[in-house]
């Protein structure tokens, strides 16, 4: 069985760029530092930072000194407030794409226009840029979710891993109605670029394996666009969760994981795969390989030949 990884996978810029400050960050000898949820959605990546001493918290209540790193999704204007009345250093690990969306709907907000963002509202990524918002955002999932606009203007802003098409049909939807849209496509293309090279790898392979955090916003996607290929997908979050079965038959096995992924952990799938191969798929393999003309008798025989 041949591996394929996908051409773009695992850790784009926001997410390295965030573990590295706080790689640096916990060198320092600087009193304690903790970021403000999972800095990134990968349990193995935040375990290993926890062991650096860098420790998760839910809100900033209880923390009286040190450093808060925010990650990557971003955070409103809120909890900066809240943390310089603490007299925490805040450590802004904000990816540019997602700051850039938190300036466009500020912007847009202080202009006095409402701001749709285009996003799942649970997500933190669109809870920080709504709180840029001054009370002026609407969050929706898609242009389904439109009533009917009674601002002549409004601005459009996107949860930076949003598909294009669904941001599109949004601008579109609201131009509909006549309105004038101050459109700002905040979609990061690293999600783009991993989206397009797995549903490549999709088509191309008898199953696929994706990997990344189960609550990895940008990982379920991914899975999502292969499984609706049709090719067998698999979401795991490391090597031990492989199973055996899921090879059996396949040529070719495709590979991608999600932002938050590291390429040590891609690596270990892909060797589980290989090794995994070997004991599904080996025996076949190997019978082929020892078929051998009797030297004797002339025919096909399987097996060592002993002369
Ligand atoms: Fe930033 Fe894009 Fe990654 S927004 S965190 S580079 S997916």
């Amino acid at each position: 069985m041949q591996v394929k990884v996908a051409n773009k996978a695992g850790f784009c810029y926001g997410v390295k760029r965030a573990i590295d400050l706080a790689l640096t960050q916990a060198k320092k000898d600087d009193g304690p530092v903790y970021t403000l949820g999972p800095l990134i959605h990968n349990p193995q990546v935040v375990q290993d930072l926890a062991q650096r001493g860098i420790q998760e918290i839910n809100s900033l209540d209880h923390v009286q000194t040190g450093t808060v790193i925010i990650r990557s999704h971003g955070v409103g204007p809120d909890i900066l407030k809240k943390a310089a009345e603490k007299n925490l250093k805040v450590l802004d690990a904000t990816c540019p794409f997602v700051a850039k969306a938190q300036k466009y709907a500020r912007e847009m907000a202080e202009e006095g226009l409402p701001v749709f963002i285009l996003g799942d509202p649970g997500h933190p990524e669109v809870q920080g840029i709504l709180g840029w918002t001054n009370g002026k955002g609407i969050v929706v999932e898609s242009a389904d979710e439109i009533s009917r606009v009674e601002h002549p203007k409004v601005g459009v802003v996107a949860q930076t891993t949003q598909p294009l098409a669904n941001y599109q049909r949004l601008v579109e939807a609201l131009q509909e109605q006549g309105v004038q849209v101050d459109a700002r496509n905040t979609i990061c293309h690293a999600t783009g670029e991993r989206q397009r090279a797995a549903l490549e790898l999709a088509q191309e392979v008898d199953v696929v394996v994706v990997v990344g955090g189960k609550t990895s916003a940008n990982t379920k996607k991914l899975a999502k666009l292969c499984e609706e290929t049709g090719t067998p997908t698999y979401h795991i979050e490391s090597a031990e969760e492989l199973q055996q079965e899921w090879f059996r038959d396949c040529r070719k096995a495709g590979l991608t994981a999600g932002a938050s992924t590291p390429d040590a952990i891609i690596e270990e799938v892909k060797r589980r795969m290989n090794e995994l191969d070997q004991m599904t798929n080996g025996d076949e393999t190997m019978n082929q390989a020892m078929e051998v003309k009797s030297p004797r008798t002339g025919e096909l025989v399987k097996g060592v030949v002993v002369q």
